[in-house]
């Protein structure tokens, strides 16, 4: 009785881990590909995402930066008007790819969520930037963890989900 409940018991889960081997991941969300994820503060992690996104140099390229810097569900104001995340996607594709593209940041500034972690916060940017046309920003966003991109371990989750930006020159 009791080596039958046994067998049982080890029939039962060695088909649980069968199937859990098989069944397809949930979270399938892209990984991070950028840099290195470390505590760097909210800003540089802003500056860092951003110019990959100025500087990609192919559409794959540009959709992998837009995943690491913009959470899937983000809200975005442009010019005082709510823009979809493909609209915003589709400003910067339409101005092609150019080796000589180029971004410079002229202001940043942080407010932490909570002190001395940056995992969550605001940053504000100025910066003006160039791909066929030289374009002024200024950026106020929200960056939080991404819960869905948790399970990464070493994986950097933070994305932003809000965008308010105004910019001369588009
Ligand atoms: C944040 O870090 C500073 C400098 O290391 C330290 O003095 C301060 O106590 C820390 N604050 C919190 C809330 O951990
Ligand atoms: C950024 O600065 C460099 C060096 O001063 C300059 O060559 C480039 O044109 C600037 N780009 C923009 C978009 O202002
Ligand atoms: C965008 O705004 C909607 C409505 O306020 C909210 O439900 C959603 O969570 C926001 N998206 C993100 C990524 O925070």
């Amino acid at each position: 009785m009791v080596a039958l409940r046994f067998a049982s018991f080890f029939l039962l889960s060695t088909a649980f881990t069968v199937l859990a081997a098989h069944l397809p991941s949930r979270d399938t969300a892209p990984a991070y590909k950028g840099p290195t994820p470390a505590p760097i503060s909210l800003s540089s992690w802003a500056e860092t995402q951003l110019t990959a996104v100025i500087k990609a140099s192919s559409a794959p390229a540009l959709n992998a930066a837009f995943d690491a810097f913009l959470s899937q569900g983000v809200n975005i104001t442009f010019n005082n008007k709510p823009m979809s995340r493909a609209t915003y996607v589709s400003l910067r594709l339409n101005k092609g790819f150019s080796p000589s593209a180029s971004i410079n940041y002229t202001g940043a500034i942080e407010v932490l969520d909570v002190a001395n972690s940056t995992q969550a916060g605001m940053v504000a940017l100025f910066f003006s930037d160039r791909v066929s046309s030289a374009v002024e920003s200024a950026m106020n966003i929200v960056i939080a963890p991404d819960a869905s991109l948790a399970s990464h371990p070493g994986s950097d989750s933070r994305r932003v989900i809000s965008i308010n930006q105004i910019a001369v020159g588009v």
